[in-house]
């Protein structure tokens, strides 16, 4: 089990920033920080990521070691953040490959995993968690698609340290697993809305997006996917967005 140790901040640039940091540092497994409000919150690809108080904005390190396909790091986070939310607060959200926690077709909370490595080998891992709690979706219609809150889902606010615990609790089980060479992507298939369907994917190395069928999620976490009956790999780091369309 993961010995989490909270550092607890009122304002930051970024938590990741600080858990970059942190880990760059020697900061051991199981460091988190986490902050009321981000001034310059990040997601992936560099995108902005509101965190106005009302949030739950944190970052932890991991010190992976030998474990089995350090880039799951996302998979087995996203899944943590939609069964921490869901014992918390009864809600039951769904998950959007690659990292995008959705209820009701839009978009909850948000995961992002960055990998520290020399030589080679994963030294550090830091992982990042962003969920909208209490607040009003109107407030976050600038992190571009469709987004909705907690509050707005349960219609009452909730205790954002409660939804924090819960997340980790989640997360220290299921690393738990995977660290003993467990296959954990089982639990990330159970709550899943992407597989199966059909998809439209935007991809940074194309001009047009393309329609296809999410069909397995690989060992290293690639979406595979079948486009006019041809199969295809599609790697997180490749993607630009991805929507469902049926
Ligand atoms: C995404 O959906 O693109 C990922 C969003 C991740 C946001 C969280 S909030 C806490 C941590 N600090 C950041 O700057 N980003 C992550």
């Amino acid at each position: 089990m993961i010995r989490w140790s909270l550092i607890e901040l009122d304002r930051v640039r970024s938590t990741q920033e600080v858990g970059r940091g942190l880990a760059a540092e020697g900061a051991p497994e199981g460091t988190t920080v986490v902050a009321k409000s981000q001034i310059s919150g990040t997601g992936r690809l560099g995108r902005r990521w509101l965190s106005p108080e009302g949030g739950l904005y944190l970052s932890f390190v991991l010190r992976p070691g030998q474990i089995a396909h350090p880039e799951l790091a996302t998979i087995v986070s996203t899944t943590a953040v939609a069964e921490g939310i869901e014992k918390s607060t009864t809600l039951a959200p769904t998950i959007r490959w690659p990292n995008d926690v959705m209820l009701g077709g839009k978009k909850l909370a948000g995961v992002i995993a960055e990998a520290q490595a020399s030589g080679g080998v994963v030294s550090s891992i830091v992982v990042g968690i962003g969920v909208d709690c209490n607040r009003h979706s109107a407030d976050l219609q600038s992190l571009g698609g469709e987004a909705t809150t907690v509050e707005e889902e349960l219609g009452r606010p909730v205790a954002i340290p409660e939804v924090m615990r819960s997340i980790l609790g989640s997360f220290s089980v299921l690393y738990a697993r995977w660290a003993a060479g467990e296959d954990v992507r089982e639990e990330w298939t159970r709550r899943v809305a992407t597989l199966g369907k059909q998809v439209l994917v935007k991809l940074k190395t194309e001009e047009n997006p393309f329609s296809c069928t999410a069909t397995a999620l690989e060992d290293d976490g690639s979406l595979s996917v079948s486009r006019a009956g041809r199969a295809r790999v599609v790697r997180a780091e490749d993607l630009e967005w991805l929507r469902e369309q049926s």
